[in-house]
């Protein structure tokens, strides 16, 4: 599922790191976020202190590993990287942090999978940066306290719901991404181009942007494979006609919807008159698991008024019969 060409989810051919934006001049959009950020970050060049620990919270393929090495770059300090899964044992974070420079940012990426253990050696550090370390076992052990460099930590999530209140409550800078529009995934298609020397009329990513589900990754993504027919055509031009019969034959349609999209939707316009119906009714008469449904299937379709979730089951709106043509019933 996966293989979705227009999953949110980072997969092996997306070479992201060469497409990512160094600077918060360079990082399109979120504007709210990238003004806050300046005025911390240039706040506390003056005063010659780290920055304040920053949350980065929201939908895969929006930008939050992208922001976490601006804002080190933006600081001039070192990024020290590592993910949630990623430590076991509260003695790997201990690790991590006492190997930190003065002033580095440390980025924690899934940081709502970090185990509870583990978090409570983050409440020291990120407070008072410091180790509360437990030396020797039963009565005759002993608490010591090591000091630690001033440092800042990153967090992202995309589950911010996930996080527990005294975590959350030691970010001093929460900073929520949001979708992009059309404008600016254009802008963000045709830098990619830029930078990939790829030869990109603007309408044709203006096209790229409309069916890319608000997402940079998947702007990125679906200029890659509209190149891919441009170069087998031997065109070194993309065009906005070429750029939309490439993404129709990748079947992804005028609004970013593919083929499971629309299985979804029609399955429940065709068996169940639109809804309402029980997310397990859906699940067992799809084959998909709930909670697949409810994190991969839905969000989208929920954003963008297709569906929509009531206290009996879930709708299918008249915009979504308007999209597929058909007759939107009567009651
Ligand atoms: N504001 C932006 N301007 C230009 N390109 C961007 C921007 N935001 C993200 N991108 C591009 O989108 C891709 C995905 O971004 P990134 O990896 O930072 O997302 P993420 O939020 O960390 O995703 P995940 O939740 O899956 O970790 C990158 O290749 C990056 O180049
Ligand atoms: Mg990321």
């Amino acid at each position: 599922m996966d293989e979705r060409i227009i999953s949110q989810t980072e997969n092996a051919q997306d070479q992201e790191w060469s497409l990512r934006p160094q600077s918060l001049k360079q990082y399109i959009g979120q504007n709210k976020v990238k003004e806050n950020l300046e005025v911390f970050i240039e706040a506390a060049k003056i005063r010659q202190e780290t920055l304040d620990h920053v949350l980065l919270y929201g939908p895969p393929g929006l930008g939050k590993t992208t922001l976490a090495a601006i804002i080190a770059n933006e600081m001039g300090v070192q990024l020290r990287t590592t993910a949630g899964p990623a430590i076991e044992r509260p003695g790997d974070l201990a690790a991590i942090l006492s190997s930190l420079e003065p002033g580095d940012v440390l980025f924690i990426d899934e940081i709502h999978r970090l185990h509870r253990s583990i978090e409570e050696v983050l409440y020291p550090a990120m407070e008072d940066f410091c180790l509360d370390i437990v030396i020797g076992k039963g009565p005759n052990s002993r608490s010591v306290r090591l000091d630690l460099p001033p440092f800042t930590l990153v967090g992202a999530t995309t589950r911010v719901g996930l996080l527990t209140a005294p975590l959350r409550d030691r970010f001093g800078v929460l900073s929520r991404l949001e979708y992009y529009n059309e404008t600016q995934l254009t802008t963000i298609a045709l830098r990619t181009a830029q930078i990939l020397d790829i030869g990109l009329d603007e309408l044709a990513g203006l096209e790229i942007a409309r069916r890319s589900r608000g997402t940079p990754r998947i702007a990125n993504r679906l200029l890659r494979r509209v190149r891919d027919f441009a170069q087998v055509l031997g065109k070194d031009i993309i065009t906005e006609n070429l750029a939309n019969e490439a993404l129709d034959r990748l079947q992804v349609d005028r609004l970013g919807l593919d083929h499971i999209d629309h299985k979804f939707i029609l399955a429940i316009i065709e068996k169940f008159r639109g809804g309402p119906v029980g997310l397990d009714t859906i699940s067992a008469t799809i084959g998909e698991e709930s909670h697949t449904i409810e994190d991969v299937y839905e969000p989208y379709l929920l954003q963008i008024g297709f569906l929509q979730r009531t206290p009996r089951g879930r709708i299918v709106t008249d915009l979504a019969y308007r999209h597929f043509n058909l007759e939107v019933p009567t009651e």
